[in-house]
């Protein structure tokens, strides 16, 4: 297939990802606008606006924003912490005040029994009782069950994807151009050993120290080796979702490509399967039933040599089973032999993650994005409501509502369009016999159904009760002038931007709410790039590349990012605070930076606000482009070795917990 990701050789995942081929979808049906872009922007009065930024850069740009740092302390800040300097090295650093440690790192034990990490000879076997690669979203769930502990709990942790040239001696960069030469049937197995998810028991101590116990009974791996997975919902059990190994279409080993994900309010994660299509390979016939489903959702991308080895990941082979992933899984880590169920009501999709809230009448909703570029936001709204006597037995909740797809109006409003098989569209005409196909199918049932194209719709976090929502979109350099829209309102938009949606008297289950954009990011300096911040934002709080956020106990919302880098913001990606309300509305704030090549995940708070844990995915990736790191990044030759800095070690994806120093809330007074 000539339409996916055609110029691997020598990309880090990261590039390939922005090379890859966009997948059509209705962008062409959208309006185009024009003055009803600024009318949206600064909607709440509370943003001085891209033309203000603007003319502040006239008269002095970055200084003039350094200048403002001193003013930044005024009274009306949610945050109060002293900010940290954006730049790049070798290390993490976090805000004066604070001290950041290794929790957990890439290899080290989490099934009891595990061998010592030899990352010179790893094993798969090794592997799969170890903590996997490119630790992505952390949920924290309190222990005992039920509790608010902020000292003793669980932490759950996807392992989204692996980068073979940094964990492997002597192999560099692997890519179906040359065959993934090097991939043999070990490495291939320590790879999907590597993916999954980890679970492990964490303890604060009384001087305030964290650490995790390699011993806990609750510690577990989930792989896509070897862990069984329930397929639930509408889709299990349909023809589409059986295959020779399973010829049930109930039961999937494993799950993929774990991005971000959700705490459940019954005491369970969901875990988001995003770039599933990445670890197909193969040809499918073109009068396949499952051809147009595949060029729509990107498979086969070839990504990675699993295929070579397991049939399930050649299309040619298993055409179904690409169906069986970019669901939204539930783990119940508090029992470790617990079987993980796709919840496929959800809808199928790349998954960034869930924003999940009981609404006021119990009923359960999930805010979704689906990441890629012209891609869509969802929202799943259960048919039954919350009962909290009921347990985990909740989660059934997850396989009987409705699914929705936003379309975002120039009036400021969204509507949300229902995903039901018989209505509108959604019939037989246009290829779908029943709701299972229409779930299997998300995407293309969204496009009929007129839904807007976003700029890769990430992470999306809802505050539990003031109505509001936020939703983190990445980037989208491939959007022209023809293909903006009110709510994406930027061509070859490589800053990101942030949207506000608020649900009216706080009915999460509203099927028309309101939207305006929080911030634009992008150097405010450069008027070119269209920034809009509140003009007291300082030269190191803005950023590029919103992606997961985090709204903490105090309901303030924090933002992590995925794409800083030298040539577009000089910075690496990182923690930042953002104001939400009152005079400094769109104030981002930079509290923790990653080291060189790196992306920020998983930003989780304790109950109390008391710990932020945050994983620091793929250090020394693509660390070649800055200054003083100019070189291929390999196992060999790493632009760092964070975090143990020792010669014989490569660099080690890993979860870092933030405290204060003498304790108390993270930015509070
Ligand atoms: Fe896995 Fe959309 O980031
Ligand atoms: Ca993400
Ligand atoms: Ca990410």
């Amino acid at each position: 297939m000539d339409t996916h990701d055609s110029k691997a050789t020598q990309l880090t995942r990261a590039q390939a990802y922005e090379l890859s081929e966009d997948v059509p979808t209705n962008r062409s049906t959208q309006p185009t606008i024009g003055d009803v872009i600024n009318a949206r922007l600064g909607r709440r009065d509370m943003m001085r606006g891209a033309l203000a930024v603007s003319a502040m850069a006239a008269i002095g740009g970055a200084a003039t924003m350094g200048t403002s740092r001193h003013a930044y302390a005024q009274a009306g800040s949610s945050f109060d912490f002293e900010e940290l300097t954006a730049g790049v090295d070798a290390d993490h650093h976090v805000a004066s005040g604070y001290t950041a440690n290794v929790l957990i790192r890439w290899g080290d034990p989490v099934v009891p029994g595990a061998p010592d990490f030899d990352p010179a000879a790893q094993t798969a076997d090794a592997q799969e009782l170890q903590f996997g690669y490119n630790n992505d979203y952390l949920g924290y769930l309190p222990l005992p069950a039920g509790g608010n502990s902020a000292d003793h709990g669980l932490l759950v942790v996807n392992h989204e994807y692996t980068n073979e040239e940094l964990m492997f001696p002597g192999l560099g960069r692997q890519d179906r151009d040359a065959e993934f030469a090097g991939m043999t049937a070990e490495l291939v197995g320590v790879e999907m050993a590597a993916h999954g998810l980890s679970v492990v028991e964490v303890t604060r101590d009384d001087s305030g120290n964290w650490t995790y116990n390699p011993a806990s009974t609750y510690n577990r791996r989930i792989s896509p080796r070897s862990t069984e997975i329930t397929l639930s919902g509408p889709v299990a059990g349909n023809p589409r979702v059986q295959t020779s190994a399973d010829p049930s279409g109930t039961t999937v080993i494993g799950t993929i490509n774990n991005c971000a994900g959700g705490l459940t309010p019954w005491g369970t994660v969901l875990t988001a399967e995003e770039n599933f299509h990445g670890y197909f390979m193969g040809e499918a016939a073109e009068d396949s039933p499952e051809f147009r489903n595949h060029e729509r959702y990107g498979v086969p991308g070839g990504w990675y040599a699993w295929g070579r080895y397991e049939d399930r990941f050649d299309v040619g082979r298993e055409p179904n089973e690409p169906n069986r992933f970019g669901w939204m899984v539930e783990v119940n880590p508090y029992d470790p032999n617990s079987t993980p169920i796709k919840r496929t009501a959800m809808g199928r999709a790349k998954h960034e993650g869930a924003g999940l809230v009981v609404n006021g009448d119990g009923h359960v909703v999930a805010y979704m994005g689906d990441d890629q570029r012209f891609d869509y936001i969802y929202k799943f709204v259960s048919n039954g409501t919350f009962d909290p006597s009921a347990g985990t037995d909740n989660g059934a909740l997850l396989d009987d509502g409705t699914l929705y797809v936003a379309r975002f109006n120039e009036d400021g409003t969204v509507d949300w369009l229902p995903l039901v098989f018989g209505q509108g569209p959604l019939t037989e005409a246009n290829g779908f016999t029943s709701q299972a196909d229409v779930l299997i199918e998300t995407r293309i049932a969204a496009d009929l159904l007129g839904a807007t194209p976003m700029d890769r719709p990430e992470d999306i976090d809802v505050h539990p009760t003031n109505g509001r929502i936020y939703a983190m979109l990445t980037n989208n350099t491939r959007r022209d002038a023809n293909d903006l829209n009110a709510a994406n309102p930027r061509p070859e938009n490589a800053g990101g931007h942030i949207i506000e949606i608020v649900e009216r008297d706080s009915d999460y289950t509203a099927t028309q709410s309101d939207w305006s954009i929080l911030v634009l990011a992008g150097d405010p300096g450069a008027p070119e790039v269209g920034a809009m911040w509140n003009d007291a934002t300082t030269e190191n709080g803005w950023f590029i590349a919103p992606d997961n956020c985090a709204i903490d106990g105090q309901g303030r919302l924090w933002v992590t990012t995925d794409g800083n880098n030298y040539e577009a913001s000089g910075r690496t990606d990182g923690v930042w605070s953002m104001e939400t309300d009152g005079d400094l509305r769109g104030t981002g704030k930079l509290f923790y930076r990653v080291p060189v090549g790196a992306e920020m995940c998983g930003p989780m708070f304790t109950p109390d606000d008391t710990s932020l844990f945050v994983a620091v995915q793929h250090p020394a990736d693509g660390g070649d482009e800055w200054p003083g790191f100019g070189r291929t990044s390999v196992y060999e030759d790493p632009s760092t070795r964070w975090p143990d800095f020792d010669d014989n070690m490569p660099p080690r994806p890993s979860v870092v917990v933030i405290t204060r120093d003498g304790g108390g809330p993270i930015a509070s007074s």
